[in-house]
Parts: C-alpha cells; sequence; structure tokens
C-alpha cells in the first residue's frame, strides 16, 4: 500500500534534524582566545593567517597562499594581478554565483557568459571556444558543487588563445580533478570561506598559485600596493586593504583539522546518495567523469525532468521539503538573465565596449534549463551524517515518486 505523502497530509519520512553547519569546538574557542589576548588582531602583525596560508598552500601543493577579505575580492585580485584591462573579455559560466561575473566588471572588464554541460553543470568547453573574440583574455571556471570543471579542455583552450585562467574554487575545498587539487590548476585558484562554505570563517578568502611574481603581485594589491622591502607609505598600484584578519585566520586553522575527514564523508555520502537516486526515473545526479578523483559536494546537484518523473520540479521540492528534506531549486536565473545585467546597472564600471553589450541576447539552453525548469540543490551539511541520512533522503524521493500522481493537486 502507498504510505500517503506529509504534504497531502500523511507521515514525514524524516523527523530527526540533519547535520548543521558550522562545526565548531574547543580548537576554534582556544586559537580565537589566544588571538584576542595578543592583542594582534590584524595580518600584519599575527601569526594565524600567515600559518592558515602556507596550510592550505601545502594542501594544493602550491607555493603561495595569500588571504583575502572574501572569494568575490580575490577573484578580482586574481584578475588584475593578471594583467585584465578595462574592456577586457573574461569568458564566465551562465550557471554560477553572481560573484564569478561582477569580480570581472569590478576589474573594469566584461564578462562574456559560456553555457554548462547539461549533465554536470561544469562550462562547456565548445561554448567556450564560441565566445572567443579578439578581446578575451581570460577564462573564470567555476568548479561547480564542488565537482572540477573539464581542466585539460579549458587549459588546452587557454594555451592555444594565451588566455589566463583563474579558477573559481568557492564550492571546491579539498576536490580534485585526475588527483591534483582543484585550485592549482589555473595561474590561481580563489577559495571563500563565507559561511555556508565547506571550511568557513563567517566571511573570507584566499589565493593559492605557484607563481611568485603573480603572488607577488597579489599580495601588493590587497595590501594597498605595497611591495616587500619598500617602504609603509610607499604604493605601487591600485590597491587597498583586502586582507584576512586574524580571528578568521585563527577560526580557519582550528577548521583545518576537521576538513580531511569531512571531505571523505561528503564524498563518500554523496557518491552513495547519486547512486541511489539514479535508480529513480526522471532523477539525474551530477554526472561524475572519471577525471573527477574527488567531489568536495558543497552542492549536491541534480535535475528532474518532470516528463520522465511525472510530476514538476516545484511540487517534487515541495513534497521533499514536507517529508523533511531540506531542498531547493538553486540558482533561479541565468546570470545574464539578472535585472544588473539586462539592465547593465555596472555603476562606474559600465566599460567602454559594454554600451554595446545587450545580455538580452545571451543564450544557454543548458543553463535556462537547469535554472528555469530542472535544477535542484541538497546543501553540504547533509552528507556529514551517516549514510542511513542518505538512506532517508532517497526514501523520501521514493516515496514522492511512488505519489507522484498525487502530486498533480500542488501545481500551481
Ligand atoms: C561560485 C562562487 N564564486 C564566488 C563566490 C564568492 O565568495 P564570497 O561570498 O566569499 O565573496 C561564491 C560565494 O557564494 C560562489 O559560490
Amino acid at each position: 500500500m502507498k504510505r500517503p505523502l506529509a504534504v497531502l497530509g500523511g507521515e514525514k519520512v524524516r523527523t530527526r534534524p540533519f547535520p548543521t553547519w558550522p562545526v565548531f569546538g574547543t580548537e576554534e574557542e582556544r586559537r580565537l582566545l589566544n588571538a584576542l589576548r595578543s592583542g594582534k588582531w590584524g595580518k600584519l602583525n599575527g601569526s594565524e593567517v600567515a600559518e592558515f596560508e602556507g596550510c592550505f598552500a601545502a594542501m594544493h601543493g602550491c607555493k603561495h597562499g595569500i588571504g583575502i577579505v572574501n572569494g568575490t575580492v580575490s577573484l578580482r585580485i586574481a584578475l588584475m594581478a593578471g594583467g585584465i584591462r578595462a574592456d577586457d573579455e573574461v569568458i564566465v559560466p551562465s550557471y554560477t554565483f553572481l560573484a564569478t561575473a561582477t569580480a570581472v566588471i569590478e576589474a573594469n572588464a566584461i564578462p562574456v557568459f559560456a553555457d554548462v554541460n547539461l549533465e554536470t553543470f561544469n562550462l562547456d568547453p565548445k561554448s567556450i571556444e564560441a565566445a572567443i573574440t579578439p578581446r578575451t583574455r581570460a577564462i573564470i571556471p567555476v568548479h561547480m558543487a564542488g565537482q572540477a570543471a573539464d581542466m585539460d579542455a579549458i587549459m588546452a583552450i587557454a594555451r592555444k588563445h594565451d588566455l589566463l585562467v583563474i579558477e573559481d574554487a568557492a564550492h571546491a575545498h579539498g576536490a580534485s580533478y585526475k588527483n591534483r587539487p582543484a585550485g592549482s590548476l589555473g595561474k590561481a585558484g580563489s577559495f571563500s570561506f563565507q559561511s555556508s562554505k565547506n571550511i568557513t570563517c563567517g566571511e573570507g578568502g584566499l589565493l593559492i598559485t605557484s607563481d611568485d611574481d603573480f603572488a607577488d603581485a597579489c599580495r601588493s594589491i590587497h595590501n594597498c600596493g605595497r611591495m616587500a622591502g619598500g617602504l609603509w607609505y610607499e604604493h605601487h598600484v591600485i590597491s587597498g586593504n583586502y586582507r584576512l584578519g586574524e580571528f578568521q585566520g585563527a577560526v580557519l586553522n582550528a577548521q583545518l583539522d576537521r576538513l580531511e575527514e569531512q571531505i571523505a564523508m561528503r564524498d563518500h555520502n554523496g557518491q552513495y546518495l547519486a547512486a541511489r537516486l539514479s535508480q529513480i526515473p526522471g532523477i539525474y545526479p551530477q554526472k561524475r567523469p572519471a577525471d573527477c578523483t574527488r567531489h568536495s559536494y558543497h552542492l549536491f546537484i541534480f535535475r528532474i525532468v518532470a516528463a520522465t518523473f511525472g510530476a514538476p520540479r516545484s511540487a517534487v521540492l515541495q513534497a521533499l521539503g514536507a517529508e523533511g528534506i531540506p531542498v531547493c531549486g538553486g540558482y533561479a536565473l541565468p546570470l545574464y538573465r539578472q535585472p544588473l545585467f539586462l539592465n547593465k546597472a555596472f555603476g562606474p564600471y559600465l566599460a567602454p565596449s559594454s554600451a554595446k553589450l545587450d545580455y538580452a541576447a545571451v543564450k544557454s539552453p543548458n543553463c535556462e534549463k537547469v535554472c528555469y525548469e530542472q535544477g535542484a540543490w541538497f546543501e553540504q551539511n547533509l552528507f556529514l551524517g551517516a549514510e542511513n541520512d542518505m538512506d532517508d533522503i532517497a526514501c523520501a524521493f521514493e516515496k514522492v515518486y511512488e505519489n507522484r500522481h498525487a502530486l498533480k493537486s500542488l501545481v500551481q
């Protein structure tokens, strides 16, 4: 006999809460108190940020780590250090968070959108090629949800056209591509430690690179244009104070102790859930190519194909939520459909050539399908428990599928 859906008055599959985020403990307290009592609260005279920069860079096999206020500013600093100039074009995915593209605008350059692969949600190399013009200078691949983009293909395009590659690894702490850490594959990798991220200090960011000159340029831009060995009030380039603070560094060092274990847990649970959900008609978890040797599952993204499942996404998400499974539809709009782009509300950053741009004419069909019809996300904290948490998610899904015809009453 069918179990009635919770959304229609039946019992919930899941009544226990899922693991919460952030996870923290006495090590965060100890380090924070030490930093507080030391009176050295800024990066320039403390040791916490420096320690974290070194550890995080080493964990990625990179020579340099530069702690920055957040993952939006770190992207912009990387573009500036990479020599991006006014009116240059930078290719970004249509399916990403706002910051990947606004960092380009704030570097006085022009974001050009390329589509993603419908199955991996990562930049489609063919769409990148199609977006290249004589003014293209850089590509920002995003490792979407924590699964590395197709970096061999992207680096080959970059070599062919002499383009800078800055990896937006805001979702990808601990992810790997062909056993090489995500973030270490292009010129630089940019990370975010904002509250939702897989390692967090509330707000924070960091760049990693193995290029000495590039690292010097990033350090200078994030530190008021100062140069190593220069005078305190000697400023060489357009820049600002974008340094990460010591309290953030203290929390990040403590978080780092748990990161490996948490990455392994998320990757295990994510793969387990993907295998279970793939059995349900019309449910397509993010396809994992063999190149993805570790997925950080900042998000677990999947598609709901209504015609195959037998009910539309909105009704499925509502029913899952009622079963006690936190889920959402993810980015609701392709980035180029945000009012910011349609109105070119770029403020002082409206590049001279932007006048000719018409973002209303951009089309990324796969991204549109994911945003408007099919995409759905689970957040990373759901994956920090045991396999039986995944079983509950899968059971709720199976129950919704069994009752898919009853969902008609939920369709607006
Ligand atoms: C893909 C992506 N890039 C960049 C950022 C920006 O990071 P922050 O919020 O630390 O500025 C985010 C944050 O959500 C993100 O998801």
